[in-house]
């Protein structure tokens, strides 16, 4: 037992130190210095909406301090529990003391889509940052001229709850073993299609596994939280929760009609209304999209 226990303490000490190294070696990587940070109206508007698409408000939505909340209102508080903790969702009104108000393009380019913060330290995967990874630059920078022009409010949000050796520095290994473990996504091309129809499965594809990260709640994950891209979007269990697969097979009587009125009311072609937290989804999120983007999600999954 005693020699057990001691050998559990050398690897446990030997994977802290290894994770340290390749901390001090993991650089963010490099992205457009010369990205600034836009505040044209037309940069804000197309941010807002992005935002919107994004799903962003419903983690980021305000929570008072007698426990109501405001959806128009990013200043966080939102608690995120899952087995590995709870996650208090942060503040991301541009505030210079408690916010993101000394942030620069490049502070945000490498917090949405590599999932670092300005001092180099990785994110919890409760920020779906490995979804946003694959924005455009120009979708990113977008959020952020419209982030950085809301009302700065000041807002502290308590620490983060986690069992004691999940520490950001765990989070370097886990991003490293998500690049080995995830593999490839299924690929969205259909042979034959016209450009334009292809043009829509790509924009739809974009909104599902990127900015409306679906795949974070449909997709199944392994033990280490590592989503099985080979599966994507066949169904998952979240605590207690069961989340219904969306794969072509579980939608295949579904029309685009019937998933584009989903996407607006919530409704499933059997007339159900769907419950749990894909209303949150329906309502801040896909009802509040473009008939075009809530064309192209329609398309992309029931094709
Ligand atoms: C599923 C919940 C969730 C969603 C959706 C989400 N976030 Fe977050 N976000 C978090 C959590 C949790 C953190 C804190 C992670 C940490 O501390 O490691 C975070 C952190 C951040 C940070 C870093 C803040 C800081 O103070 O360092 C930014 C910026 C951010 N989110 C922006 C966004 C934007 C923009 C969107 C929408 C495109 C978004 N988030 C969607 C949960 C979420
Ligand atoms: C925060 C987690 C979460 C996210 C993100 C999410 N969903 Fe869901 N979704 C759920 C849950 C939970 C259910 C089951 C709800 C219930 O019990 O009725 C569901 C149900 C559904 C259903 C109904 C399936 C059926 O056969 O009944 C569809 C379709 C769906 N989601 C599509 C989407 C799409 C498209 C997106 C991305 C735009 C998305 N979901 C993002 C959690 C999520």
């Amino acid at each position: 037992m005693r020699q057990l226990q001691k050998r559990a303490l050398i690897s446990l000490v030997t994977v802290l130190i290894l994770g340290a190294v390749i901390w001090s070696f993991t650089a963010p990587h490099p992205v457009d210095q010369s990205a600034q940070l836009l505040a044209t109206p037309e940069a804000i508007a197309r941010g807002e909406y992005l935002v919107t698409a994004g799903g962003c408000v419903s983690c980021h939505l305000a929570v008072n301090d007698d426990g109501s909340t405001d959806t128009s209102v990013l200043s966080g508080g939102h608690a995120l529990t899952s087995e590995f903790g709870t996650f208090y969702v942060p503040n991301i009104t541009p505030d210079k003391e408690t916010g993101l108000g000394n942030w620069d393009a490049q502070d945000f380019l490498i917090a949405l889509k590599q999932g670092r913060s300005p001092d180099g330290s990785f994110y919890y995967p409760a920020f779906p940052y490995r979804s946003y990874a694959g924005l455009s630059d120009e979708d990113a920078l977008d959020i952020a001229a419209y982030l950085m022009s809301l009302e700065p409010i000041e807002k502290t949000v308590p620490e983060h709850e986690t069992a004691w050796w999940l520490n950001r520095f765990a989070l370097v290994g886990w991003n490293l073993l998500f690049d080995f473990f995830g593999g490839e996504l299924p690929a969205v091309e259909v042979d034959g299609l016209e450009k334009d129809e292809q043009d829509l499965l790509a924009r739809g594809a974009y909104l599902a596994r990127n900015l409306g990260h679906c795949g974070e709640c449909h997709t199944p994950r392994n033990g280490l939280g590592i989503p099985k891209f080979a599966e994507e979007f066949s169904g998952a269990t979240l605590g207690d929760e069961v989340i219904e697969a969306i794969n072509s097979e579980a939608l295949a009587e579904w029309t685009r009609d019937s998933f584009d009125l989903f996407l607006i009311l919530g409704m499933k072609p059997d007339a159900e209304f769907v419950g749990g937290d894909m209303n949150d989804v329906i309502e801040h999120n896909t009802s509040r999209l473009s008939d075009e983007d809530r064309l192209a999600l329609a398309a992309f999954f029931t094709r």
